[in-house]
């Protein structure tokens, strides 16, 4: 297999301490090695080891491409006049959702594959290389299963949503639905599925349902993830880390007890900027879950409701503007805190052995993706060895 080095790296993120300088392990004027599809190699340039080909970052930036935990992106339809609306002051609900599942549901196969291929292409050239999506615009068997089916053709990281919200076609027999979720609607997702998620808020599911769809989920080998505490305070988070959930997404809404449960938990906490920010909605507070000792990870949650970007740089910009984070944390947080919401330790980071998944920057520091924010700072990107953009 060949080899190729890519030297001249101004500063280069590991996300491992004990490779540089800081938590990010930050190394100055770097190069890195890739085999394959794995890195062989990092280090400083002057030590780089002889390779059969190489690649001159001309001082530029390189961090580990981005992991997006969290997003939406088996849909049709539009809903520009829902967005619209907020921005004249409307306020965001999950009733929004009925307007997608109807575009869903009436899409060909086709259709709705080419969007999803044209969204992980879009957040890959934005430096996104690892990329969960989500069922839940379905809500029949029929469509929950092939939105899988569709996901699974474009990323390893698929996860049953069957319980986004109340089927309408269930809308006066809510117990009757999660029957169906829990039930045959299940038995055709879960061959298709790596995780279950819940959308667990007022106008969606409640405590008892979410956790009898999640547990359900769970004995069927899919690992819970929780929409929680999005819209309003409420039991997703203290359910999501009761069940060991990888991951409790939103957490917009915490109490003091929320906070320590995540601080004292296996759960990470991910946060999604893009929903606050389409929504005109409070910012989730990373600082507070951060000096609780929480684990945190940014994601885009891209979605035609409540945030319809594909950007992980905006998400970080937002983060560090809006949410208390520092840039570090930010990058941190969208790579490494990623991988762990998705309990992936061969991503999020690069070093000797992990999947060679890194992007260059048009700048001198990762920092500058808060700096110069809305900036297509993201030069080049390498997935599984592979130069895609
Ligand atoms: O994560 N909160 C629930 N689901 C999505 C929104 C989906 C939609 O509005 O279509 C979210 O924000
Ligand atoms: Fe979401």
């Amino acid at each position: 297999m060949a080899t190729t080095v890519i030297t001249n790296i101004s500063s280069l993120v590991t996300n491992d301490p004990s490779l540089g300088e800081g938590p990010l392990g930050t190394i100055r004027d770097a190069a890195v090695v890739i085999d394959g599809d794995r890195v062989a190699w990092v280090g400083t340039s002057s030590k780089a080891p002889a390779t059969d080909n190489r690649v001159d970052a001309e001082g530029r930036a390189a961090l580990p491409g981005f992991v997006d935990s969290h997003s939406h992106l088996v849909f049709a339809g539009d809903r520009t006049a829902e967005f619209n609306a907020r921005m004249s002051g409307r306020s965001y609900s999950a009733g929004g959702i009925r307007t997608t599942v109807a575009a869903t549901r009436a899409a060909t196969d086709e259709a709705l594959d080419a969007n999803v291929r044209r969204y992980v292409h879009e957040a890959l050239r934005q430096g996104t290389t690892v990329l969960e999506t989500k069922s839940g615009y379905g809500l029949t068997v029929e469509d929950e299963a092939r939105a899988l089916r569709i996901a699974a053709a474009h990323t390893d990281e698929v996860t049953y949503l069957g319980a986004h919200i109340v089927s309408p076609d269930y809308a006066d027999d809510p117990a009757a639905y999660v029957d169906l979720v829990t039930g045959p609607m299940l038995d055709a997702c879960a061959p298709h599925a790596r995780w279950v998620d819940v959308f667990c808020e007022q106008g969606a599911f409640d405590g008892d349902q979410a956790r009898t769809i999640l547990t359900a989920g769970a004995a069927r080998g899919l690992t819970p993830r929780v929409h929680a505490n999005q819209l309003s305070y409420g039991p997703g988070v203290q359910l999501a880390v009761e069940l060991g959930a990888a991951s409790a997404d939103h957490c917009t809404h915490l109490t003091d007890a929320d906070v320590d449960a995540l601080a004292n938990g296996t759960t990470v906490a991910t946060l999604l900027p893009g929903a606050e920010f389409s929504t005109r909605a409070q910012w989730p507070d990373a600082r507070r879950l951060l000096d609780a000792g929480a684990t945190v990870a940014l994601s885009t949650d891209c979605n035609p409701g409540s945030s319809f970007t594909s950007s992980m740089p905006f998400c970080i910009a937002l983060a560090v503007r809006d949410m208390g984070m520092t840039p570090d944390e930010a990058v941190w947080s969208a790579t490494a805190g990623g991988a762990a919401a998705l309990r992936r330790t061969d991503v999020g980071r690069i070093t000797p052995g992990a999947r060679a998944d890194l992007a260059l920057l048009d700048a001198p520091s990762h920092v500058h993706l808060a700096y110069r924010p809305g900036v297509p700072l993201v030069s080049a990107v390498w997935r599984a060895g592979a130069r895609e953009a």
